[in-house]
């Protein structure tokens, strides 16, 4: 009984210490987070180049001052990949964070109400590209770091690895993580960069869907004809690519790709109830993104069209004249950037090469067609019985006062299927952002809130973890 109280009054103490050195610090730590948002580290771009750079020296040099060791920015073959670690005792759990420096393109700019880059806070939100994906939510990791060491309550080996290029594939990391399976031992990997439900509703995200990007082109004639005189004669490539990439879904929604859903892990009715728990109100769905009926698979809700069904979108197609006014043409050549994400079992390889099969089997004589894949990704279902998803459901009930609810996401994070395939080693995505916080659009934000909840309950994670392993 001695012990027990002594226990819980050391464990108090060292809560309100985390929590009183969070306190001090808060216009610190949120500054700091304004600066890193001011480069802009876009990776799809080769004209941000520099800026990447100095975004990834901007990670390395907080995280020396925050404590970590051997810290350094190891290169590859694209952007680096800050690493550093806190080995306190080789007996103790070691947790793996990864986070991602770079950023989507902030295009279009003039859709922003202030400067992409030039961070600014209103009414509790930080806005800028990167606020929630991924530069504040990984500096949650960052601050969460040097609260834990600077009042010595850290209780778990700590190891970094922030990278550079999950906007584009994380195509060098996966080269990374094979050429560094030592250095990258450890016993769970911790993410935030995903959300949750709501800010009274937390959430931790048990899934994410895997991804085939394909990019087609389709041919006419050779040349841009005027589309008077060939008119009605000859195909036009774009009629013909907007026909086929209409011919992919039938009546009901479901993608037409001979096979595509051979593989498809199907829920059982068990586990579809148990989902349908989760929160979830269609009117306000439909209210915050300005639509007035929702669309997808015949069969299917909302909330597993987009988690646990695999989809087929256009992301971009373009050809022709777009340009002011009228131009009479008929193109010679017509684009689109498709996009599949991707569920258990499904492979990436397996659907791309699927896909490029029958694009080309539908396409009529009149064109000719190329489909060129980029980057793909596995899906990933994470546990819910180890310690650390528990560890991390506790630390949520802590800092929230309600337990957080599974839910599998519909978005991606390639590496994290390549941290089970490679390093044997499950994730627990504690993430913080919302789905309003516009990631990947125009007005990103990222409320004060989320992040500062973000730094109070990260230690908590780190805290029982070591105490369930
Ligand atoms: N952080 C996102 C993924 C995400 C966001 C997952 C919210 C779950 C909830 C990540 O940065 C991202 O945007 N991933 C890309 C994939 C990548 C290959 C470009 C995506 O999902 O489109
Ligand atoms: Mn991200
Ligand atoms: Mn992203």
């Amino acid at each position: 009984m001695a012990f027990f109280c002594n226990f819980t009054l050391t464990q108090t103490t060292s809560n309100s210490m985390i929590n009183q050195y969070i306190h001090d610090n808060k216009d610190r730590f949120i500054n700091e987070l304004l600066d890193m948002l001011r480069i802009p580290s876009v990776s799809a771009d080769k004209k941000f180049k520099a800026d990447v750079l100095r975004t990834a020296e901007f990670v390395q040099a907080r995280l020396a001052e925050a404590g970590a060791d051997k810290v350094e920015l190891v290169e590859t073959a694209g952007n680096p990949v800050v690493y550093g670690e806190k080995i306190i005792d080789p007996s103790l759990p070691t947790v793996l964070v990864y986070g991602h420096y770079d950023v989507q393109p902030a295009d279009p700019y003039e859709l922003w109400n202030s400067p992409p880059f030039e961070p600014v806070i209103k009414d509790g939100n930080i806005y800028a590209r990167g606020a929630c994906d991924d530069k504040g939510q990984m500096y949650m990791h960052v601050k969460a770091f040097e609260t834990m060491v600077k009042t010595n309550t850290l209780a778990c080996n700590v190891k970094f690895m922030i990278e550079g290029e999950e906007e584009i594939g994380s195509v060098n990391l996966a080269t990374f993580v094979r050429e560094n399976k030592n250095r990258l031992q450890g016993d769970v990997i911790l993410i935030s960069d995903t959300g949750m439900l709501g800010n009274d509703t937390p959430s931790i995200t048990t899934g994410l869907r895997g991804m085939s990007y394909v990019e087609v082109e389709v041919t006419g004639p050779n040349r841009d004809l005027h589309s008077g005189l060939y008119g009605g004669a000859v195909a036009n490539p774009i009629n013909i690519l907007c026909q086929m990439i209409a011919s992919m879904h039938d009546e009901n929604n479901h993608i037409t790709i001979p096979g595509f859903y051979d593989n498809v892990q199907e829920l059982t009715q068990e586990e579809r109830a148990e989902m349908a728990r989760a929160p979830f109100n269609l009117e306000k769905y439909k209210k915050a993104i300005g639509l007035s009926d929702v669309h997808g698979e015949e069969g299917y809700v909302t909330m597993e069209r987009n988690s646990i069904r695999p989809t087929l979108d256009v992301n971009g197609i373009w050809g022709g004249y777009t340009g002011e006014g009228a131009k009479t043409v008929i193109a010679s050549k017509a684009y689109a950037k498709i996009s599949m994400r991707l569920v258990p079992n499904q492979s990436s390889e397996e659907i791309t090469e699927k896909f490029k099969k029958h694009f080309e089997s539908i396409a009529p004589k009149s064109v000719t067609v190329e489909v060129k894949p980029h980057h793909g990704g596995e899906p990933v279902v994470t546990p819910t019985d180890s310690a650390a998803y528990q560890a991390a459901s506790k630390a949520y009930e802590e800092t929230f006062g309600v337990k957080p609810v599974p839910v599998r996401s519909g978005g991606s994070i390639p590496i994290v299927a390549m941290f089970k395939s490679e390093l044997g080693l499950d994730s627990v995505l504690m993430g913080f952002g919302l789905d309003t916080d516009a990631i990947h659009s125009p007005n990103e934000h990222f409320g004060v809130f989320n992040y500062m909840k973000g730094i109070e309950t990260i230690p908590l994670f780190y805290k029982h973890f070591a105490d369930m392993k």
